[in-house]
């Protein structure tokens, strides 16, 4: 067998060879037709490694039990914590793309009706794995149908198919629900203030959580209940609420160091989509004003409520309403302290 040559290896011939420019043909008639054609396929590539390792994820979520300190939850916090840093690098280039002028671009725009970003399917797959529904999209009528300007049928197929899998979101939510933190064994020395028979330490926490409202969030108590006792928020049960916050308060202790990375890596990945939303909105307003998009979309009016509405883990993310100071957390009891375990 012949010796591996790079070139080869990495089939770059097929990669060099795969940007054609529609509005020139030969390059000392060039514009930025060619760079607009190489920054996207970068995107792609790199959209193409998020989701190589968001399967990952999900695929050892998959398993019924994974134990806190096992190489499994370092693995998953180490491949998501890669996917920050591709969505860092994603969001620097926009800048490249933004040393294209308005008028630059206007040399070939027309050339490009009706194909636009919003026919991404890669970018669609990452947003379905995560955990965006279609039903919770900001302008969802657009992803319904598949005219010009849309997702091919065979696209918008792959991309219902990955919604109807089990998305990293649905199974960090099963995994909250199986954090044994409530069992009652582990409570037996649990010293409350509030001498409440049942739920001691949550109902300990809502009495410090309501002596640290203001007067002008009256509503806020109500929603705690809401949240944490009955109905949840978005799509987390209150049992994982109440195992996210738990997770977020007492962080400090070993035991809850890496899920609290984990939960803190998931708001990370959201932020980061949300910039690059901000960061492409911004330049698509400065490129074409308020015209409507290549695909169809009002442009920028619809990318402005992309931002902010897209958002695969708001509810983690917003966990801050309802923390309390360091200093006022209820002290755990040892038996939680010393022998909580995941892997029950
Ligand atoms: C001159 C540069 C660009 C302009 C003017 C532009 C414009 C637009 C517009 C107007 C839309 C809304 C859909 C439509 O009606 O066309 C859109 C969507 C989108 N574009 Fe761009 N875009 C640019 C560069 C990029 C780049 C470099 C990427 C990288 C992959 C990208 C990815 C996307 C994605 C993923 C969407 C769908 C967003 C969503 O639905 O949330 N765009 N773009």
């Amino acid at each position: 067998m012949s010796d591996l040559y790079y070139s080869d290896y990495i089939e770059l011939d097929t990669i060099l060879n795969s940007q054609h420019p529609r509005s020139f043909e030969k390059p000392e008639d060039g514009n930025d037709e060619m760079l607009f054609i190489i920054i996207h396929q970068a995107y792609e590539l790199w959209f193409k490694q998020i989701i190589f390792e968001l399967d990952l994820v999900r695929h050892i979520f998959l398993k019924d039990r994974i134990n806190e300190n096992s190489p499994d939850m370092s693995n998953v916090i180490h491949k998501l914590k890669r996917i920050v840093k591709i969505l860092e690098l994603l969001n620097q280039q926009v800048s490249v793309l933004e040393t294209m002028t308005a008028l630059d671009f206007l040399e070939f725009r027309n050339y490009l009706l009706p194909a636009s970003g919003f026919q991404s399917k890669q970018f669609r797959l990452i947003e379905a794995k995560l955990g965006l529904k279609m039903e919770e999209r900001h302008k969802r009528e657009y992803y319904k149908h598949t005219r010009r300007g849309s997702l091919s049928e065979s696209d918008l197929q792959e991309v219902n198919r990955a919604e109807s899998e089990s998305t990293l979101k649905q199974l960090i939510v099963k995994w909250l629900e199986r954090m044994p933190f409530f069992d009652e064994r582990y409570w037996v020395d649990y010293e409350s203030a509030s001498k409440a028979d049942a739920d001691k330490f949550w109902s300990d926490y809502r009495a410090i959580y309501q002596g640290g409202l203001s007067d002008t969030e009256g509503g806020r108590l109500a929603e705690f209940d809401k949240v944490f006792f009955t109905e949840g928020r978005g799509d987390l049960s209150p049992k994982a609420m109440q195992a996210a916050l738990f997770i977020t308060l007492y962080r400090d202790l070993p035991i809850f160091q890496l899920p609290f990375e984990l939960l803190n890596t998931l708001s990370e990945i959201d932020e980061l989509l949300s910039n690059w939303r901000y960061r492409h909105f911004s330049m698509v307003r400065r490129m074409i004003g308020i015209r409507a998009g290549t695909g169809g979309t009002s442009g920028a009016g619809y990318l402005e409520g992309t931002l902010s509405q897209h958002y695969a883990f708001r509810e983690v993310t917003e966990l801050a309403t309802f923390l309390i100071e360091r200093s006022k957390l209820p002290g755990l009891p040892g038996v939680l302290k010393e022998k909580v375990s995941f892997s029950v």
